[in-house]
């Protein structure tokens, strides 16, 4: 029946999300949660995740937390292996979790910063942006294929942004680079698991008030230059993305496999006024 509550429904569904203590991963987690599911919420911040999942488990909600650094395999797959031990399968992944790479190579004024022009970034930031944003998503999506192969079908949404369709001159390169990687990741893998029924799909959004990159956007200020060239004149919300995880979660998506779902106010379609 294409009655919303069947088409979109996610009630029961054994659910992982990652970097699921703050921003767009705690708005995912929460989306889920409160239509029914049953909700792995992990992140490497320990206190924040405990908290997050304990304020929704009691509102009544199946939450749970894990600590897990994606950057470390032994903790993503302690993840996957608790979670399926639990559960007993795993419907939907969210591989959310990401860093900043840092401001870009030009000032929200327009001006030049010769600290993050290309030349001066260095090889700790891109090999920490890298590890966490590309090999984070590595690592979570080869923890859970065996398991969703095994049962016979899954959904993984990775969270990806339009920094992996377009340059960017507010935001480091190295996070420029590292979801372009991300982008390719999803097509790739898609093409591969679609003969397994798992899907493979990607969010994109654009700026978005979370606590990223020290939570920058949630300064008035540090936001006016990109709600100024939005079509829409604002940034994302972290709930602006709720939709689209509950599409590309449940049932209504079953057919789409390998796309970003770009969530942007307009912006990739240029300035209107
Ligand atoms: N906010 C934006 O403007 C924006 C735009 C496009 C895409 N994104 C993407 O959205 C995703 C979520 O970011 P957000 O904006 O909600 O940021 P956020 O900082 O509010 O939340 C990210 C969460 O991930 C966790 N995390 C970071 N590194 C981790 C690691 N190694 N292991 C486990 N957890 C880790 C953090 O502790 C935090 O709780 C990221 O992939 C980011 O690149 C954000």
């Amino acid at each position: 029946m294409a009655r919303v509550e069947n088409l979109f429904a996610v009630e029961g569904k054994s659910i992982v999300v990652t970097g699921a203590a703050s921003g767009i991963g705690l708005a995912i987690a929460e989306a889920m949660a409160t239509n029914g599911a049953k909700v792995t919420m992990a992140d490497r911040d320990e206190a924040a995740v405990n908290r997050e999942a304990m304020r929704l488990r009691d509102a009544g909600y199946a939450t749970s937390a894990m600590t897990a650094d994606i950057t470390q395999d032994a903790d993503v797959r302690r993840l996957f292996d608790s979670v399926i031990a639990r559960e007993g399968r795993l419907d939907v992944v969210f591989a959310n979790a990401g860093i900043s790479g840092g401001p870009g190579f030009l000032r929200t004024d327009n001006s030049r910063n010769p600290d993050t022009a290309f030349e001066a970034i260095a090889d700790e930031l891109w090999d920490r942006v890298i590890d966490t944003n590309v090999h984070g998503v590595i690592r979570t999506l080869r923890a859970a294929i065996p398991q969703m192969k095994k049962q016979g079908g899954g959904k993984i949404v990775v969270t990806s942004s339009i920094s992996s369709m377009k340059i960017e001159q507010y935001v480091g390169s190295s996070y420029v680079v590292s979801k372009a990687a991300v982008g390719q990741i999803v097509r790739q893998v898609a093409i591969e698991l679609a003969g397994y029924n798992i899907n493979v799909n990607a969010i994109a959004p654009g700026p978005a008030i979370t606590n990223i990159g020290g939570g920058r956007l949630k300064d008035a200020a540090a936001r006016a230059p990109f709600e100024k060239v939005n079509p829409m004149h604002r940034v994302a919300t972290p709930e602006d993305m709720q939709g689209a995880a509950l599409f590309l979660a449940s049932r209504a998506s079953d057919y789409i496999t390998g796309i970003h779902i770009v969530i942007d106010g307009g912006l990739l379609l240029g300035q209107a006024d």
